[in-house]
């Protein structure tokens, strides 16, 4: 439904009597329930047909918040302090109030204050902390707009809050702030420039071996179509159209300048292959810098093959 007041009073009501809630965040929809309802978050996993033991980012409207659910250390502050509310995760030690569902079992919780007014709204409402993994199906590509959300989850959600389109189109960044020197444990819109520059400091490369984090299976991301991966913006277009003569069903994915725009859309389009019978999908990388980490990262995820599908996707 669209969202006016009485509709996002009708979503924080949902959120605290246990229901479930789609609602729109600057990075991608989110799949709503009470944290500390445990048969609210099983019925998430549920829905999404995520396996138990993932652990799931638990939303706040503000960070005065956290310290019910984390131990916040300084740099936490700081990097909260800097891009709270906005696209940025923070994997930080755990209190008791966040079970074993929410954290996977693990000693640590991600929290985030998104800046969606929407969002924001709902969950000041609630007054609650809410977790939200991304309101797609299990390995479909995430939702950037409440149509996506319809498609994979339908009717098994008691509300869907519509939005439009989200503004950023990637994940938030997760960044680890529990196991000594902080690290991306997932590029997004919040960069590692962005982060060294409010930290003063270098980042330690991603170590996602000791923490789960869903994001990181090779092949969390993948669409149906095969995905072809080009650094280079001619070889992309020969290929293009070497596949073209022959027939194949393709798609031009060109996110080479690392922009806003390509990451505002690349999951609609990676849903929009899928919906027209794509068979291949020929992607320009952008260069490993600011938001072209992350549009790398995630389009490195749709390449990459499939257990069970011997897919073979490549980067030339
Ligand atoms: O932008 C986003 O972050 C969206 C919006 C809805 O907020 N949410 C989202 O949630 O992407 P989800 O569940 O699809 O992805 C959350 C990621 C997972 O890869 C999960 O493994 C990781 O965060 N994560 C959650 N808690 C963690 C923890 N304690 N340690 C390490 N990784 C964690
Ligand atoms: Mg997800």
């Amino acid at each position: 439904m669209w969202a006016d007041g009485a509709a996002l009073e009708r979503a924080a009501r949902i959120l605290r009597d246990g229901g479930i809630v789609a609602f729109p965040t600057e990075t991608v929809y989110g799949l709503g329930a009470d944290a500390e309802n445990d048969a609210a978050v099983r019925r998430v996993f549920e829905i999404k047909g995520r396996p138990l033991g993932h652990p799931v980012i638990v939303h706040l409207a503000a960070a005065a918040q956290v310290p019910n659910w984390a131990l916040m250390p300084p740099e936490g502050l700081l990097l909260a302090k800097r891009f709270w509310p906005g696209p940025l995760t923070l994997v930080l030690p755990r209190t008791s109030r966040a079970s074993d569902l929410v954290t996977g079992g693990q000693d640590t919780v991600a929290v985030r204050v998104p800046s969606h007014p929407l969002a924001h709204d709902i969950l000041e409402r609630a007054g609650i902390g809410v977790i939200a993994p991304s309101a797609n199906r299990f390995g479909r590509p995430s939702a950037t707009r409440a149509r996506h959300v319809l498609a994979d989850l339908g009717d098994a959600v008691d509300l869907v809050i519509d939005g439009g389109a989200t503004t950023v189109g990637l994940e938030s960044t997760i960044v680890d702030l529990a196991h000594g020197e902080p690290a991306i444990l997932r590029p997004g819109a919040v960069t590692r420039e962005h982060l060294e520059a409010a930290l003063g400091a270098r980042l330690r490369e991603r170590g996602a071996t000791e923490v789960r984090v869903s994001g990181s299976l090779p092949s969390h991301y993948a669409p149906a179509a095969r995905v072809e991966l080009f650094e280079d913006g001619a070889a992309a277009r020969a290929r293009l159209a070497a596949l073209e003569a022959r027939g194949t069903r393709t798609m031009l994915l060109d996110a080479a300048s690392g922009s806003e725009g390509p990451a505002r859309e690349l999951y609609d389009k990676l849903r929009a292959a899928d919906q027209a019978g794509v068979e291949v999908i020929v992607a320009i990388l952008p260069p490993e810098e600011g938001l072209g980490a992350a549009l790398r990262d995630r389009l490195q995820r749709a390449a990459a093959p499939r257990r069970h599908e011997g897919r073979n996707s490549r980067v030339e």
